[in-house]
């Protein structure tokens, strides 16, 4: 008999509670496959939070996310609340959640389906093997440093600034160290350290902590270095991890070698086994409510989360062998599809992969 866990499931706007209702289903069925025990409760966040709450974060909400082992996310957003003040937008809901939750990493795992690699625009031998994760770490760097407007000899000077300490790279590093670990060992640390102060810093401290993972291969790559070699030889990498906006950047080309939005899955972590899951992409206004969505972001997302908050890698492997098992025999949502007029509803494709999930 294993512990009752508690998802604390936040639908979001647009296309968000189409596929968090199938990410729903699939955690349903690895109850009954696996026998674990989920106990789930809604909360209202984003622009459907405004509307009915007057904020974006409602307290109540992260009270939910707070009690709970771990959060999954649908999307918020959309045009109709884009023209609000900031207090009233559904971003500065994401932000603060993040922050209230000590969210400080960020994972994007880019995996290529075989099936699909058509979707991609790079060759299909370039992608072969690609199976990589970037961690990026989310609350510090040049994002979050001060920034200000000042008169200078030559006009207005615009400024801002990067500051990372060490407590905070360690811990990032860590983390992606240990991530490193459980997959294929391998580390490639992301930085400018040529150039920047910051970035000597990083590399200090990912030198000084990497005896401690002596399993793991270490390998230093320079930012705009990697941004080649991820076109280059994706194959190559394991894991990534790197600094706020050298992450940014990097994971949105890491998930453009897939092809497709709807078929990545994040987490963002704090310390120890807390995470909030959540597709990459967002609340997909133009298809909503028309049961166009794919839901493998999402489902994607589920295995995230067994995998890494609860440790329930039998389920997480199963959930990811009935998604290849389900594209492979040709089924597809409307995004992925090259004859759209086959293309598979939503909660078809959620029953289908729900259907697929089994022991091995
Ligand atoms: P988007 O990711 O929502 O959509 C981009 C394009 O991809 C659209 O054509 C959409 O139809 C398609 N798409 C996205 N997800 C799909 C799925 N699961 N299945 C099939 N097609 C899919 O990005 P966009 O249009 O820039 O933003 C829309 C709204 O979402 C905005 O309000 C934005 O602020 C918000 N957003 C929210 C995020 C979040 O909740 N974390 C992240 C990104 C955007
Ligand atoms: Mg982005």
């Amino acid at each position: 008999m294993t512990q009752t866990k508690k998802i604390a499931v936040i639908s979001g706007d647009g296309i968000g509670p189409e596929v968090v209702a199938e990410a729903e289903k699939i955690i349903k069925r690895t109850e009954d496959v696996f026998g674990y025990s989920f106990t789930t409760e809604h909360a209202l966040f984003g622009g459907i939070a405004i509307d009915q709450k007057g904020t974006p974060l409602p307290e109540e909400t992260l009270n939910v996310c707070k009690s709970a082992d771990a959060v999954l996310l649908g999307a918020v957003g959309g045009p109709q609340w884009d023209n609000n003040p900031k207090e009233l937008r559904p971003e500065t809901g994401l932000l603060g959640i993040r922050k209230e939750l000590g969210l400080f990493s960020n994972l994007r795992p880019a995996v290529i389906f075989d099936c699909l690699k058509d979707a991609s625009t790079l060759k299909p031998e370039v992608l072969e093997g690609t199976d990589l994760m970037v961690v990026r770490e989310l609350t510090g760097g040049i994002y979050f440093g001060e920034k200000f407007r000042r008169e200078g000899a030559n006009g207005e000077e615009a400024v801002d600034t990067c500051v990372y300490n060490t407590m905070e790279v360690e811990r990032i590093v860590r983390q992606a160290f240990e991530i490193a670990q459980k997959r294929r060992k391998k580390l490639a640390s992301v930085d400018k350290a040529n150039v920047l102060e910051t970035s000597r810093l990083w590399r200090e401290t990912v030198n000084r902590i990497a005896p401690e993972y002596p399993d793991v291969e270490l390998e230093h790559v320079l930012v705009d270095n990697c941004a080649m070699q991820l076109l280059r030889r994706p194959s190559s990498f394991d894991v990534i991890v790197t600094e706020n906006m050298f992450g940014d950047i990097l994971s949105d080309e890491a998930a453009m070698l897939t092809g497709s939005i709807g078929m990545l899955a994040s987490a963002s972590m704090g310390e120890g086994d807390y995470g909030l899951y959540e597709p990459v992409h967002g609340s997909a206004p133009d298809i909503a409510g028309q049961g166009l969505a794919n839901p493998i972001a999402t489902i994607l997302s589920v295995a995230l989360m067994y995998r890494l908050t609860f440790g329930y890698a039998e389920a997480a492997d199963a959930i990811e062998r009935a998604v290849a098992e389900v594209l492979d025999a040709g089924h597809r949502t409307a995004d992925i599809a090259v004859d759209k007029s086959k293309a598979l509803s939503t909660t078809q494709m959620g029953d289908l992969i729900a259907a697929a999930i089994r022991k091995q």
